[in-house]
């Protein structure tokens, strides 16, 4: 962790020796900077919600404030140009050509909304052929896949996923698994006319090749390639030179400390002409204008990027320095996490980032995502740790493999202890079921027809841990479980 120093330490900004003029934040600092966080809670998931320290909360409300004191004044003579300031600044830190690529928007879901409605578009104009081909990751994010049936298929486009491994060892498997699905995309002569590839996959969480992968799509005639990278800035590296995308968007609310919600979308200039989906006084003025004004509302968040930077810049090789600092501790999370519950990890530490899939142990027998949903409540609920849970369903054949993964985050708040919480709950939880299962106990299922753990042991270890999540969900006020397993109700996955 940093320690304090004093004024006129030197450190590297964007590869360039700065003077540093504020001293490095001290650990008391970074305390004090979080100390609206619940104090009970093991918060390892900053992944689903990000996080923002207290003196970027104030330098919010201090634009509030200004907004409200003199609200005309602020849209005549400081709000467009506030918001221009921030564009530029993101402009600057991910090497766009031009302040016009770089729009501010409130949040990925947004971003995606805007770019599949443009496609949607060119399906309903007839511009594209019914059948013409969108590619996206298995992976893609739930809300995005349900903007693209809203947008794309709805119109005519037809969607085709590419299956991902997981676990997954290399790059080389992402790699031709999306050469395998882009064959099957342009099968009979079809028009590949856009990819949608996410940056950091979300669940499971993946840092996938992005540069590689848009090289195979320029290579292939992929008309153009949308990255969704909700989790990227602040977690990894984000170039749009080095990327090569044509559309690229990041949250600025999940690793980049900004408050909810703000996000960038970045267009390429010679791209496509976007709109935003709430049309106001700016329509066809280009999108980065359109986005700045869409209507009354509360634009603070996207104000405060030039705190954020003041913040960041605290911290020894500012935005950079805390990622690289944040992958180190995760990965070491990660391994200390799968050496206890002798697992392992989703993925090699290259191909994550600041968070990582950490599998739990197979004798809990999460055998569904709502078993995923019961378990992230029992923690959250029983043992006070935040933390989303994956179901990899076991592939034909596979016997007593790992079925849950938990994505671990980390971020400048974190302790060890936070994830020392976790590793003693699953711990506890792991005694538990093994006690179940030595005590042979009967289990009715839910056909009320009974068996005996004599049986398949795993089978009944499956059922108890079940068992033992749903009594614990049972002792909650309005128990989410059992109303989500009625029968023909679907289930919403978390965001995560
Ligand atoms: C890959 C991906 N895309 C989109 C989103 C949506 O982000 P938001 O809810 O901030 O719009 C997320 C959220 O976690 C995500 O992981």
């Amino acid at each position: 962790m940093d320690s304090h120093q004093e004024n006129g330490d030197t450190h590297h900004d964007n590869g360039a020796k700065k003077q540093r003029l504020t001293p490095l934040i001290s650990d008391d600092e970074i305390c004090d900077e979080f100390s609206h966080h619940s104090k009970q809670i093991s918060r390892i998931n900053n992944g689903s919600f990000g996080c923002c320290p207290k003196s970027i909360i104030k330098a919010q409300q201090e634009w509030q404030l200004r907004f409200l004191e003199q609200p005309d004044d602020f849209y005549f003579n400081t709000l467009k140009t506030s918001i221009l300031n921030s564009r530029t600044l993101i402009q600057s830190l991910v090497k766009a050509d031009h302040t016009d690529e770089i729009s501010l928007v409130d949040n990925a879901t947004t971003a995606a909304a805007i770019v599949l409605q443009h496609f949607g578009w060119k399906f309903n104009e007839g511009i594209y052929g019914k059948g013409d081909v969108i590619l996206m990751l298995h992976y893609a994010y739930g809300a995005v896949k349900k903007s693209m049936e809203a947008y794309v298929s709805r119109a005519g486009g037809h969607v085709i996923e590419v299956e991902l491994p997981f676990p997954v060892n290399s790059n080389d498997e992402i790699v031709s698994a999306f050469r395998k699905a882009l064959m099957r995309g342009k099968e009979g002569g079809r028009r590949v006319r856009l990819a949608v590839i996410d940056h950091i996959t979300s669940m499971p969480c993946v840092l996938i090749p992005i540069k590689e992968l848009v090289k195979i799509c320029r290579e292939e005639g992929v008309e153009q390639v949308f990255v969704d990278a909700a989790h990227a800035i602040g977690c990894t590296s984000v170039d749009m030179k080095e990327i090569g995308a044509d559309l690229y968007t990041s949250n600025l609310h999940k690793w980049f400390f900004c408050p909810p919600s703000v996000a960038f979308l970045y267009s390429k200039k010679s791209s496509c002409e976007l709109h935003h989906p709430v049309v106001s006084h700016e329509y066809g003025n280009g999108l980065a204008t359109e986005s700045a004004w869409i209507g009354n509302r509360d634009y603070s968040p996207q104000l405060v990027v030039p705190s954020v930077l003041q913040f960041t810049d605290r911290f020894e090789g500012g935005i950079e320095g805390i990622m690289k600092r944040n992958h180190e501790a995760v990965v070491e999370m990660g391994k200390m996490l799968a050496d206890a519950w002798d697992t392992h990890l989703g993925c090699p530490p290259e191909m994550c980032t600041s968070m990582i899939m950490v599998g739990l142990p197979a004798c809990l027998g999460i055998s569904s995502d709502s078993d995923t949903l019961k378990l992230r409540k029992h923690l959250r609920e029983n043992f006070k740790v935040e933390v989303p849970i994956y179901f990899r369903p076991p592939k034909d054949g596979e016997v007593g493999c790992i079925t849950g993964y938990a994505r671990i985050s980390h971020q400048v708040y974190n302790r060890i202890e936070d994830y020392h919480v976790f590793r003693d709950a699953i711990n506890k939880l792991v005694v538990m079921a093994v006690t179940h299962q030595l005590r042979g106990e009967f289990h009715t299922g839910e056909d009320g027809s009974g068996s005996h753990a004599g049986g398949d042991a795993h089978a009944i270890a499956l059922r108890m841990s079940s068992d033992m999540f749903s009594t614990c969900s049972t002792k909650s006020a309005t128990g989410g479980w059992d109303k989500i397993r009625t029968p023909g109700r679907r289930l919403e996955p978390d965001p995560v």
